[in-house]
């Protein structure tokens, strides 16, 4: 008599056999996108669910399945998870951390570089034929060798970042997090705490990476772009939402700053249409983490924590560990 488990969107054919081999499993292989109550009429009677940070796992959704002991996001950020309401119920959450760190780190230095040297505005211009003859001030970026970079959210992915921009870039990094990191690992990214403000005003590149909660909701605004230079460049690889969008789209039309990168939307997989309008920003569809090897790794730390859980009684990267204490 297997657990059952639910797979809620379509994944590596190897990654529902290794769930087979100790699961009953329901998978949405077809990929099809499952409304709430679909997702509930699938998932009752399941004891886990492989998530991938799309589907919104609330009390609406626990009331309706008591069976559910353990939800495992495919992803490090887990803001479909009302975590409290999961404790409540008895739930135990799990995320997919460290296994993408460097490679999500990686992706967020392409983004800058591609911002600050206009890659892809100039490959549109490439494209639709436009490239006639040279000019002195064609595509003209902004330097990332030798520049500010601001950071902030300075947790794992954060780190890789400030290490790429310090050691390989000759960069000053600057950080602002909610708690300032040890000594040592200051002096492992060469990265200098500061306040917000000063971050914003003093750097080259502001690079977001926190995590999404109520609190860091629009931590970027209309003014917080005021305080950056006009020259700098915005990014974004943390979630929607920490950015106001639509204030951002007004200060790249009327060029208040010079660029921005974004990997991640307000309302997402829908951007914004006003930044589909300004040619200063690189836009792509929630990618940082897409390589095979770690798209594989996060898909497998998530299985892990289901038969970790389910099987031996012992998750992985459990996000609510109380869950386990109180029963
Ligand atoms: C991706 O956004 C993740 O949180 O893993
Ligand atoms: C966030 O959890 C990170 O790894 O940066």
């Amino acid at each position: 008599n297997k657990p059952k488990v639910l797979v809620a969107r379509s994944i590596f054919p190897e990654t529902i056999a290794r769930l087979s081999e100790h699961f009953e499993v329901e998978a949405n292989q077809s990929d099809e996108s499952w409304t709430k109550a679909q997702l509930i009429a699938r998932l009752k009677g399941k004891q886990g669910v492989f998530t991938t940070g799309s589907e919104r796992i609330d009390a609406e959704v626990l009331d309706a399945c008591p069976d559910l002991k353990i939800c495992a996001n495919m992803a490090v950020g887990y803001n479909n998870f009302d975590i409290d309401a999961m404790t409540a119920h008895g739930v135990l959450g799990t995320n997919a951390p460290d296994v993408l760190t460097e490679t999500t780190a990686d992706f967020g230095f392409a983004l800058l570089m591609a911002t600050a040297r206009r890659i892809s505005e100039s490959e549109h211009f490439l494209r639709a034929g436009k490239w006639e003859k040279w000019s002195y001030d064609m595509f003209a970026g902004s330097d990332i060798h030798g520049s500010t970079l601001g950071i902030i959210g300075m947790g794992r992915i954060g780190q890789g970042i400030a290490k790429r921009g310090a050691l390989g870039f000759g960069m000053k990094v600057i950080y602002h997090n909610r708690s300032r990191l040890e000594a040592s690992l200051e002096a492992e990214c060469k990265a200098a705490y500061v306040g917000k403000e000063e971050l914003l005003k003093t750097a080259d590149h502001v690079v977001l990476v926190v995590p999404y909660t109520p609190a860091s909701h629009h931590t970027i605004g209309a003014a917080e772009i005021a305080l950056m230079k006009p020259t700098a460049t915005l990014i974004n690889i943390a979630r929607g939402g920490i950015v106001d969008d639509a204030a951002l789209a007004v200060a790249l039309r009327e060029k208040r700053i010079a660029a921005a990168g974004l990997d991640v939307f307000e309302g997402e997989p829908k951007v914004n249409p006003e930044l589909l309008k300004v040619p200063n920003v690189v836009l792509t569809p929630h990618i940082a983490s897409a390589t095979v090897p770690t798209r594989r790794a996060m898909a497998d730390l998530a299985v892990d924590n289901l038969i970790g859980y389910l099987v031996h009684d012992k998750p992985v990267t459990p996000l609510n560990p109380s869950v386990l204490a109180a029963r």
